[in-house]
């Protein structure tokens, strides 16, 4: 039996590698009919148990515009669609900033690994914004209103206006957060902020995560990795910082209720570059190292950057190239074997030619 069960085992083990390992797989080419940048703002999500993975992102196509859901059972290389998140209570579509979470308790009468996917709803003249929740009971293929979480104005990033939008979801304590990028505070060209709720239908006011002084600073796009010595890593790009541009931030704080009291820091490479620039996503995963492996994107860089000091301040952030083209808020995913990153992007903010786009990287070398 050995003679034929190890060489089995070997060819298995070397088939897994060459799966997981790749870039530039499309997930979804948009048809020229696509008002542009026809596809933009991908996210995904690894359901676990299953080992399935689903993707979605900003979709141009005809109105009212839906988050598509697509899945892909083999590890990222090839995708279908399986459902799509459709608008069913303001008649304006789902337009704007997904993002989908498992739920990994029972929470508020929906049965651990429901999924949910916040986002904005936003109509087709852009004069509001409305950040919704919805929910899946059946792995991503249908969808059901839940609730709205906040109300806001025009769906432009300029200083006075008032959208809500980036929403990002996260359980703390038995407890669902949603954090979200908030221009209604007339203190503060945008700032960060979270509302919780308990039963994923009341939430709570609106507490401030990142907001500075200085009006026109835009903090935005919150992405939070929890670390495995017990701290919470929150990056975010920081528009109108006074050295100009959309640098990266971090902060690290043990409670994700309390980072607007955490100490900031500039996420740059010890080579003393720009740093980071622009639409940042963060992930931690257990592979490279005692410290597990930080990893940030940002909107500036096809590369990655890699931090294995739990992000201690000063320490070294390591630039690493990938298969993966530069998109605007590119997202990162744990994979189940947690020393591949999966890289989904959709292209740039007003790019004719985007696609929305999946590659791998190994981050424990
Ligand atoms: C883990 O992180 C801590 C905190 O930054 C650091 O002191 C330590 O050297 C790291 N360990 C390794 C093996 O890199």
């Amino acid at each position: 039996m050995t003679f034929l069960i190890l060489p089995l085992i070997a060819l298995c083990l070397f088939y897994s590698h060459l799966v997981t390992a790749f870039s530039d797989v499309t997930i979804y080419s948009p048809p020229s009919s696509y008002k542009i940048p026809r596809v933009l703002y991908a996210r995904s999500l690894l359901l676990a148990k299953e080992n399935v993975i689903l993707a979605t992102w900003e979709n141009y196509g005809p109105e009212p515009p839906y988050f598509p859901i697509y899945q892909s059972s083999d590890q990222g290389r090839t995708w279908s669609e399986i459902g799509r998140v459709k608008d069913e209570v303001n008649g304006w579509g789902l337009r704007y900033q997904p993002f989908l979470y498992e739920l990994p308790i029972d929470y508020g009468g929906f049965p651990a690994g429901t999924i949910l996917c916040a986002g904005s709803s936003i109509p087709s003249d852009l004069s509001k914004t409305q950040l919704e929740l919805y929910a899946s009971q059946d792995r991503g293929r249908t969808w059901k209103f839940v609730s709205h979480i906040a109300r806001g104005g025009v769906a432009k990033p300029d200083n006075g206006l008032t959208p809500v939008w980036e929403p990002f979801l996260m359980m703390y304590k038995e407890r669902l957060i949603y954090y979200y990028s908030d221009q209604r505070d007339g203190k503060h060209g945008q700032k960060l902020d979270h509302q919780i709720s308990d039963d994923l239908r009341k939430w709570e006011p609106p507490v401030d995560d990142v907001s500075y002084s200085n009006y026109k600073g835009r903090p935005g796009m919150t992405t939070i990795a929890h670390l495995p010595n017990g701290q919470y890593m929150l990056t975010y790009e920081y528009c109108g910082a006074p050295q100009g541009g959309c640098p990266v931030y971090y902060r690290l704080s043990a409670d994700p209720l309390k980072f607007q009291s955490a100490q900031a820091h500039q996420l740059k490479t010890p080579a003393g570059g720009n740093g980071l620039s622009g639409s940042p996503y963060v992930v931690w995963t257990p592979a490279g190292g005692p410290n597990g492996t930080i990893v940030v994107s940002s909107g500036g860089h096809p590369e990655v950057f890699l931090n294995r000091n739990l992000g201690a301040p000063g320490s070294e952030w390591k630039k690493v190239p990938t298969g993966a083209q530069r998109s605007y808020t590119r997202s990162l995913m744990v994979m189940t074997d947690p020393k591949n990153i999966l890289i989904v992007g959709a292209g740039l903010l007003n790019g004719a030619n985007n696609k929305v786009t999946a590659a791998t990287i190994d981050v424990s070398r």
